[in-house]
């Protein structure tokens, strides 16, 4: 290991332990209630969109609300929004007078943020938009030179700030680098100013440089790269920011699965929620995150600290694992009697979760089969049982394919 992977590994160990985490998309866009990106998608005027700050006035301490609502759900960290592409901060800017401190609010929502998510024990993240569709070059920048300098020495000033007024900051989340690239925003020097004021925090990779870990977003696709940290952020609907009229919400069993797959290839998973413009959280998503909650005292030691898991076939279920024990995570239950197929690993006791009743199995070579279990499902969203194998479970779902004795 080289001394930057070493470092690397010491200041992603809490992260990778973590596993789940709360996103929070909050911005002038909320007023609007028609997704973050309103703006553009509705080619709204700057000086027209503006107004929205002589407005926003979310009251006071509501990132209260959303840091008990990600403790409660099993999260263990919180990451806000402290610019979109908007432009608007929601931090004090000596650079800008378009802030929230600066116009209706008159607070520092950042400041308010940071202290709610530490008075939960939560890790606190930071996202930062280096696309910006108000600053006069945030376009510009693309084609003018004197441009881009005045740009980047807004971004790089505004990140100083972030990571300066805060205290410790645990992630550094940047979004969008349109229209610049690595060389054009200094992104180099930009994260090593960063380390230089926050030596413990990691960073992601959407400032055009790999960072520390890699941003997958609405799927659960992991990089390629072997060994490569990843966390996919979803929505809980199809918007980020508040969206009066999105119904489209995925129900507490279809995230959950979503956090045990990501757990199950080595990732994390960043569920966001788009306060409304008073920065309560829409019903829905409270009602989502307590189901998730429920789910996540019960069985959250399945999830924290697991590593990645080579067990992944089977129609009904998903599949976690700490050392040689394997999760079965059950969405669809089968009933009293079924099997996981390819089970390479000899298993030596099986346990109905979270009481651990013990079940009767047998194995073979090409499956492991359970019996006498309920008819019904004992839990919901997702029921669990707990596999001791005699070592790292493995499974090879193609050894049943060509070695499965055939009749002829
Ligand atoms: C995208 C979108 C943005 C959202 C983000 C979250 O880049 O532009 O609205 O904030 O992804 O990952």
């Amino acid at each position: 290991m080289s001394e930057e992977e070493r470092d690397r590994a010491r200041r992603m160990r809490w992260w990778h332990e973590a596993k789940f985490g709360m996103f929070v998309h909050f911005g002038l866009y909320s007023l609007i209630g028609r997704h973050e990106w309103v703006m553009e998608m509705e080619g709204i005027p700057v000086a027209e969109y503006e107004k929205l700050a002589d407005k926003f006035n979310p009251r006071p301490y509501a990132a209260r609300q959303w840091a008990r609502l990600a403790k409660r759900a099993g999260m263990k960290y919180i990451v806000m929004t402290t610019k979109h592409h908007e432009g608007f901060c929601l931090f004090n800017s000596e650079l800008t007078d378009y802030c929230a401190p600066k116009r209706a609010c008159g607070r520092d929502l950042v400041a308010e943020f940071v202290e709610a998510a530490r008075a939960e024990g939560l890790r606190v993240g930071l996202y930062y938009s280096l696309m910006d569709w108000h600053h006069p070059d945030g376009a510009k920048c693309a084609w003018d030179e004197d441009a881009r300098r005045r740009f980047v020495s807004y971004i790089h000033g505004q990140i100083r700030e972030l990571m300066t007024n805060y205290g410790k900051i645990d992630i550094l989340w940047y979004d969008v680098p349109w229209p610049l690239d690595v060389k054009g925003w200094e992104s180099e020097k930009l994260n090593r100013m960063v380390r230089e004021l926050q030596p413990d925090i990691i960073v992601n990779n959407r400032s055009g440089l790999p960072g520390d870990f890699s941003t997958p977003e609405q799927e659960v696709c992991p990089p390629e790269i072997p060994g490569r940290a990843w966390e996919t952020c979803m929505t809980m609907n199809d918007s980020w920011g508040y969206h009066k009229a999105d119904d489209n919400w995925k129900t507490p069993k279809q995230i959950l699965r979503y956090l045990i797959t990501c757990v199950r290839d080595g990732g994390n998973y960043l569920l966001n929620i788009g306060p409304a413009p008073d920065g309560s959280v829409p019903e829905e998503s409270v009602r989502i995150l307590n189901v998730v909650g429920d789910w996540m005292d019960k069985y959250g030691y399945t999830i924290y600290g697991a590593e990645p898991c080579d067990v992944k076939s089977s129609c009904f279920a998903s599949f976690t694992r700490k050392g040689n024990i394997l999760y079965v995570h059950v969405y669809f239950w089968p009933g009293e009697e079924w099997a996981i197929g390819g089970l390479r690993t000899k298993v030596r006791s099986a346990e109905l979760l979270p009481d651990g009743e013990p079940v009767n199995f047998e194995q073979n070579e090409f499956r492991v089969r359970f019996k006498g279990l309920p008819s019904e499902a004992p839990d919901s969203p997702i029921s669990v049982l707990k596999l001791e194998c005699e070592s790292v479970p493995k499974q090879d779902m193609l050894f049943i394919r060509k070695n499965m004795p055939r009749v002829y």
